[in-house]
């Protein structure tokens, strides 16, 4: 009987052909030549656009034994920026995003993380952020929240004073399909931490997820809880 059924399955997703290639996450029809063509050449492009050949001068950020962390800033050679566009490009069409701009493009920071096999398996984008900011667009305040708990919220912000207190925005964050669960996101997260704003170390409060997919979610949850 269970035989049966795998069976049935099995003529299933033939005759259908869907097929979630691992490496680019493209669904296409092996059986279908265009389709398959197009995979073909999509697939190209991703691995391209996160081959990592080096560069003359690289800003090494962190070190690990099974890979390490650059830094792109906005004035940057042209193919360091390149490279780091053509991987959130990578990023941003696994996570919908449709319009490919920052919203302040000359000062967002991207962190890159490439493996021992030359891959950017790891892209991070980093933005300033005013605190201000941060507080006023809080979402979910916990509906049971006594007034002693509104007024620590409030004061709290209120006697921030000083001036251009910046946070830190992370605006996307992406691993490599075959790469995750192996701590890049946490590492890239931990290096943004004592490398973005210079002199000091941003505790896991100062950094802010900007609209978190699910994955994001539970990533995110997990990091600012450890
Ligand atoms: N499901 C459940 N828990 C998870 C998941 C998941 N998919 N991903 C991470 N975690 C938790 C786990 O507790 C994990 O620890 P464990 O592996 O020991 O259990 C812990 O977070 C640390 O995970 P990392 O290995 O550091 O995370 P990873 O390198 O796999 O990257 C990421 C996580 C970036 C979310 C990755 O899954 C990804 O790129 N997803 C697709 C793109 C995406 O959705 N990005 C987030 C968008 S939100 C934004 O950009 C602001
Ligand atoms: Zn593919």
């Amino acid at each position: 009987k269970a035989d049966d059924d795998q069976l049935i399955i099995d003529a299933g997703q033939k005759q259908f052909g869907a097929t979630t290639c691992s490496s680019c996450g493209m669904v296409y029809s092996a059986d279908n030549p265009e389709d398959h063509f197009q995979h073909t050449q999509f697939h190209q492009r991703f691995l391209d656009s996160i081959k990592f050949v080096g560069w003359k001068k690289e800003r090494v950020v962190a070190e690990f034994w099974d890979g390490k962390i650059l830094l792109v800033m906005p004035d940057d050679p042209k193919y360091a920026i390149k490279k780091a566009e053509d991987v959130r490009r990578v990023a941003d069409s696994e996570l919908g995003f449709q319009q490919v701009t920052l919203s302040r493009p000359t000062q967002a920071k991207t962190y890159l993380f490439i493996n021992t096999e030359r891959m950017v398996v790891g892209c991070l984008v980093a933005e300033s952020i005013r605190q201000a900011h941060r507080v006023l667009e809080q979402p979910n305040q916990p509906k049971d929240m006594t007034k002693d708990d509104f007024m620590e919220r409030h004061r709290a912000w209120c006697c921030d004073t000083t001036p251009e207190q910046a946070l830190c925005g992370i605006s996307r964050i992406w691993v490599f399909s075959l790469a995750r669960r192996q701590g890049v996101a946490t590492r890239m997260l931990d290096t943004v931490r004592s490398t973005f704003m210079y002199g000091s170390h941003l505790t896991k409060e100062e950094i802010a997820f900007s609209d978190p997919t699910p994955d994001g979610k539970l990533f995110a949850t997990k990091y600012t809880n450890t």
